[in-house]
């Protein structure tokens, strides 16, 4: 089945997870089926789903107005009996809960109800997919899609392959993924807990738990070192709380785990977190979780990043996922601040495996034992940024970047700049800003690199703009310096294309308008919305909009400050093409080959006084032009140029 062929989506077993993912369905433009265990909770489930809507309506989230929300929610049929929930959809995702009987029954009922086109995702979070396979006749369709709480907030999709998954299945369920707007990765091996689960609850909450029972540190000691310090979102205790502390409990308890005391203890105390009013931390008359700053001073959470980081090496090692993959599932499901493996790297592979031995001969543990891969990579020196290659190479750049990656082509002579802070949407920081003035300084002197693409990391944005919450607190002259993060693809010598494929707003949209070109994905949204901040646009954005829309439109945009879609920014003129969603990366390719297989001579003059000459009197420009026409003929690229037409071959610049 191809992805245009999809029409209807059965949504088995609703809950608050269900919901979100019928609600994606619907606006992403699908029927939607929504199928619960009776009438009130069926209706109570689609009141819930028109609420979020309009919730979302308000905010224009997703393109969204009132009356829009109200069609998007008539796309949702909410039913009870299963058989008429499936008979005519090409996908059913299962969101029942997660108990495994009660799963096998479902799935052998969908199987015998459903079409026979028809794909079996299920959202679950820890089970076997292989199993459920197995129970139909259809194991090649049957496919994990595991979705993260809210789903229509929370951006990740993990698309899980079971043994006998097709590849057909799993591609499929990716692009539906894309086309839900969510971020899918791809777990190439149906493993317990897959990759975000795997890495968070044992080792983050459980062996935080661990240090805390042996009395090595304090629960609010770890909070407050893995929140201020390390710049987790919370710290693992505080986390639990959250999610339940019962919910990591029966997981881990059904796969076997011992469950360290502290844990143990708490949950047989009735004590589940924010749930029961009480859980690490009590929870009332609005107080929370509120461990201080100071006490995570002294604490080292080595042996924390160690149980995590051995954990993503033995995916990597059974080839799950891929080092990037883990990463960005990381930051995109749990809200790490930066890649794991990344962090890895900056805090050194060699330490990491050196707290493993330790505990390991302390405590002969079995999870202390370090995957194999951990001890090659130390004993071929790749310990990690220092080293110059560690789960990443560091010899591209010769430095790495905290806020965007930075990935060269050498074949196609295209970099890619990608705005690498995808759970906050690629908002641009003090390191980003930092950061991208010198990548544009290096890439100009790079002979590799003959075109420069920035693009955003995590399928949802390009960029939100500027990071807000470094608004608090800012200095004035910080955001004046702001100049020169602006400038680096309008001053780099080779052309610069921004790549759009979702939000480009505030500072992000003003970083695309200092590219040469702009192209975007259709389900594209841009705008400046400074406005709603009491702000205007600080990065060029007032004049750089008006050379390029006219006046009238870009105070329109300025000071109203509405997003609007790609067709109309196309209309407009502010995007210079506008491509179908799933074929995106592959034009924007297209688009930068045609770029780099130029004279690059020419193209840089021809970006230089094309820049200079639009801001300078006409006969200024002209003068600019004549001399840059006859440098030109000075160089090897234009006899090339020449002979290959005369020669009626295709010519091969070399920059000369
Ligand atoms: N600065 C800091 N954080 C930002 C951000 C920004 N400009 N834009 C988004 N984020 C963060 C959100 O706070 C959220 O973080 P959380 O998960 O910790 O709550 C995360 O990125 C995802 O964004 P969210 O708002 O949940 O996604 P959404 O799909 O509901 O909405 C936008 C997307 C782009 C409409 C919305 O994020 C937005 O309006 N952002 C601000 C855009 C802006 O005003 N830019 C100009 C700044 S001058």
């Amino acid at each position: 089945m191809k992805l245009d062929e999809i029409k209807t989506i059965a949504v088995i077993g609703a809950g608050t997870m269900g919901h979100g993912i019928a609600e994606l369905a619907a606006l992403a433009g699908y029927k939607v089926k929504l199928r619960d265990i009776n009438e009130e909770i069926a209706k109570k489930g689609y009141d819930q789903i028109k609420w979020s809507l309009n919730k979302l309506a308000e905010k224009g989230n997703f393109g969204l107005t009132p009356a829009k929300a109200e069609e998007v929610a008539q796309r949702i049929t909410p039913l009870v009996d299963i058989k008429e929930a499936v008979k005519d959809a090409d996908v059913v995702i299962e969101a029942a809960p997660e108990i495994m009987k009660l799963k096998l029954e479902l799935y052998q009922e969908l199987d015998k109800s459903a079409p026979k086109h028809t794909v079996l995702a299920s959202n679950t979070s820890s089970l076997s997919i292989t199993d459920l396979g197995k129970i139909t006749k259809r194991a090649g369709q049957v496919v994990g899609m595991h979705f993260f709480n809210p789903p229509v907030k929370m951006a990740l999709v993990e698309v899980i392959k079971g043994e006998k998954t097709s590849e057909e299945t799993m591609n499929l369920i990716v692009e539906l993924s894309k086309k839900l707007t969510r971020t899918p990765i791809r777990v190439e091996k149906d493993v317990r807990g897959f990759i975000v689960n795997r890495v968070l609850v044992g080792p983050f909450m459980f062996e935080s738990a661990w240090i805390a029972s042996r009395g090595d540190a304090t629960i609010d000691q770890i909070d407050s070192r893995m929140k201020f310090y390390e710049s987790f979102p919370m710290g693992p205790f505080e986390l639990q709380d959250l999610t339940g502390i019962d919910i990591g409990y029966h997981l881990m308890k059904e796969a076997g785990v011992v469950i360290p005391p502290v844990i143990e203890n708490t949950v047989k105390a009735g004590n589940l977190g924010r749930k029961t009013g009480k859980g690490f931390y009590t929870y009332k008359d609005g107080a929370g979780a509120n461990y201080t700053r100071e006490a995570g001073e002294k604490f080292d959470p080595i042996a924390i990043y160690a149980l995590m980081v051995n954990e993503a090496a033995w995916l990597i090692e059974h080839k799950v996922s891929t080092a990037d993959q883990i990463d960005l599932a990381c930051q995109l499901g749990a809200g790490f601040p930066e890649g794991l493996l990344r962090r890895a790297d900056r805090i050194g592979v060699d330490k990491i495996l050196k707290s493993l031995d330790e505990h390991y001969a302390k405590y002969k543990e079995e999870r202390y034992k370090a995957t194999p891969l951990l001890r090659q990579m130390v004993e071929q020196g790749k310990t990690g940024e220092k080293a110059g290659a560690g789960f990443y190479g560091y010899e591209k750049t010769g430095k790495e970047y905290k806020a965007l990656k930075v990935e060269i082509d050498k074949n196609s002579k295209i970099a890619w700049v990608i705005l690498n802070r995808p759970a906050r949407l690629n908002a641009i920081n003090s390191d980003m800003r930092a950061e991208l003035p010198r990548v544009f300084e290096e890439l100009r002197f790079n002979d590799d690199v003959r075109v420069i693409v920035i693009r955003g990391e995590g399928g949802r944005a390009f960029s939100a703009g500027a990071d807000i919450t470094e608004f608090v607190g800012g200095k004035p002259h910080q955001f004046v310096e702001l100049g020169e993060f602006f400038r680096a693809p309008e001053l780099c010598t080779k052309p610069v294309i921004a790549a759009i494929d979702g939000f480009a707003l505030g500072g992000g949209l003003e970083l695309a308008l200092a590219c040469d070109f702009r192209v975007a994905s259709k389900r594209s949204e841009v705008g400046q919305p400074e406005i709603f901040l009491g702000l205007i646009p600080g990065g060029g954005g007032t004049q750089r909009l008006t050379r390029l829309v006219g006046l009238s439109r870009a105070k329109e945009l300025v000071m109203i400050g509405e997003r609007v879609s790609a067709e109309k920014a196309y209309q407009y003129g502010l995007i210079d093409h506008m491509y179908e969603n799933e074929k995106f990366e592959q034009e924007v390719k297209l688009f930068a080959e045609k770029l780099a297989a130029g004279p690059p001579i020419a193209i840089r003059l021809a970006k230089q006084i094309m820049n200079a000459g639009a801001e300078s009197p006409l006969e200024a420009a002209l003068l600019m032009e004549r001399e840059a026409f006859g440098i030109l003929f000075a160089t090897e690229d234009m006899m090339e140029g020449v002979n290959s037409f005369l020669m009626k071959k295709k010519p091969e610049f070399k920059g000369r």
